[in-house]
């Protein structure tokens, strides 16, 4: 009995830090979304949102596991339990929210075009008969649809952004849509490209945030808590400026 009693005592022992240190959440991510979750050399997750969550995630009490996951499907990965959280770029939008549910905003954003250093594009509506490439479901595919219609066959839909991007280096569009951060990104570290950024006054503001399955209020608690905190202490302004600058 006494060394049950023994062996019972240690493994509760063991057992407390392990539980108390939180419970580790599944997170899907479309690591091709440069600054913001790309993967490195080393086959690891990076990025901004990668280091935003971790920071939110060390306040909220739990812990996380990137995995790289298509865009395609991925709010799907939420109902079926394979994934706790979408921390993605995911731009918080009335459609999305009537099947899972969003964390507090943790990201402004909004969308940019991307055009050959050559096009005569000045503004979004020149886009309205040419050639548009986009990310399949992202509000950079919603905000061409509401330009061009729907089933406007000038839309060509990739699974990734990156994809897209590389239709226009082609030249088999005139145009890619997608979210500024990206779009930046992608024109100021591929200088040989030449490619030109267009900003239009009249894309709204789109907000990040962290999706998870419909009604789990307990994981949401946790991230709206590590968000507050770590906009508190400095530490999102940290991160920010490591990836944005000022
Ligand atoms: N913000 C846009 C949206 O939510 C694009 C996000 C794409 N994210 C990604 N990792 N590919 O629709």
């Amino acid at each position: 009995f006494g060394k049950l009693f023994a062996a019972l005592t240690a493994s509760v022992i063991l057992a407390t830090p392990v539980f108390a240190a939180g419970k580790t959440y599944q997170v899907a991510t479309d690591a091709s979304y440069a600054p913001f979750e790309s993967m490195n050399d080393k086959k690891e997750v990076v990025g901004f949102d990668v280091d935003v969550l971790k920071a939110v995630a060390a306040k909220g009490g739990f812990d996380v596991k990137f995995i790289n996951t298509p865009w395609e499907g991925i709010f799907a990965t939420l109902s079926t339990g394979d994934r706790d959280i979408v921390s993605s770029a995911v731009t918080i939008t009335d459609e999305r929210k009537q099947s899972m549910d969003f964390s507090e905003p943790y990201f402004e954003a909004k969308q940019m075009i991307a055009v050959s250093g050559s096009s005569k594009v000045t503004r979004f509506t020149d886009l309205k008969n040419l050639k548009v490439a986009v990310q399949t479901g992202t509000t950079g595919d919603e905000v061409v649809q509401k330009l061009q219609g729907k089933t406007s066959p000038n839309i060509k839909r990739f699974e990734s952004t990156p994809l897209a991007i590389q239709e226009l280096l082609s030249g088999g569009v005139d145009a890619v849509v997608a979210d500024n951060g990206v779009v930046i990104n992608y024109v100021a570290n591929n200088k040989g490209a030449k490619l030109k950024v267009v900003d239009d006054s009249s894309f709204a503001k789109e907000y990040y945030g962290y999706a998870v399955k419909k009604g789990n209020k307990d994981l949401l608690t946790k991230i709206n808590a590590g968000i507050k905190a770590i906009k508190a202490d400095g530490t999102y302004d940290k991160i920010y400026k490591k990836y944005f600058g000022n």
